[in-house]
């Protein structure tokens, strides 16, 4: 494995040859959007909060309110967030190459604001509202404290993926069916610790594939990468896209 700050020329030449590109987004993408964490010392969501309190069905069932508190405030704070270049180099970066999976554990929508289609979302959208009873996506004005379901009249709830859920079913044939048929993968602002999706590395590594991290910190997994870029995905992915263009 080589930890570098630089982008090395025999990683440009994979690049540049490579059939079929995997990426993988984490929150650490959105960061110089203005978007926290999670796990980030001082800055990170989970330092500041318990996510048993905020991110499973059972805190939603024992307090509906709350949880909608909280992820409005977090639908506000993104709403006012722009993409940054790391989101526009990505969606450059695919029609530079064959085909690129793009990957995202992050429900912030800003792959797509820049650019980006396709987008497998592991970790579903925050801007989705789901009936919790029913587990559908439903069209709901969401102004009262506890939107209901214009279905069947039950709670809604945010559309992403709790702890202790199941990531939706297409998403992760998908994601797995990319990481085990790609030639490249990309591994950019992730901690790598929440299961499965950290799991796709492993798999795209098993395949063959040539792993790469762009991470300012290392990460448990960036010693079994081939790669770890030591920078923030803002600076590295458009000197990435340069190189290639060049
Ligand atoms: P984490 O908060 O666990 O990790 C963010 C990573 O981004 C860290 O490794 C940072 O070093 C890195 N980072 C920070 N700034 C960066 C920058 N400018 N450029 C590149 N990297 C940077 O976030 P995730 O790995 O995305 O799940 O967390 C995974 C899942 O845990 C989330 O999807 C969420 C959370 O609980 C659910 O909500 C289901």
């Amino acid at each position: 494995m080589a930890v570098t700050t630089r982008i090395p020329t025999a990683l440009i030449a994979t690049l540049r040859g490579a059939q079929h590109i995997c990426v993988l987004t984490g929150a650490g993408i959105s960061a110089e959007s203005g978007v926290p964490t999670f796990r980030d010392a001082q800055s990170g969501l989970w330092e500041k909060y318990d996510p048993l309190d905020l991110a499973t069905p059972e805190a939603f069932l024992r307090d509906p309110k709350l949880i909608w508190r909280w992820y409005r405030w977090r639908r506000e704070l993104v709403a006012k967030a722009q993409p940054n270049p790391a989101h526009q180099a990505l969606a450059t970066f695919a029609t530079l190459v064959p085909r690129l999976t793009l990957v995202t554990q992050n429900v912030d929508g800003l792959h797509q604001r820049a650019g980006s289609t396709d987008v497998i979302e592991f970790h579903g959208n925050l801007f989705d509202d789901r009936c919790f009873a029913e587990d559908r996506i439903v069209d709901c004005t969401a102004d009262a404290d506890v939107p209901i379901c214009p279905g069947c009249g039950s709670n809604v709830r945010p559309g992403v993926v709790w702890f202790g859920e199941a990531i939706p079913e297409q998403a992760l044939d998908r994601s797995f069916a990319a990481a085990a048929d790609c030639d490249v993968f990309l591994s950019i602002g992730t901690s790598s610790l929440v299961f499965p999706a950290a799991g796709l590395a492993e798999v795209a590594n098993e395949a063959g594939a040539v792993v790469i991290e762009v991470n300012p910190n290392p990460t448990g997994m960036s010693a079994g990468f081939d790669y770890a870029i030591a920078g923030n995905a803002g600076s590295v992915l458009p000197e990435l896209i340069d190189s290639l263009t060049d």
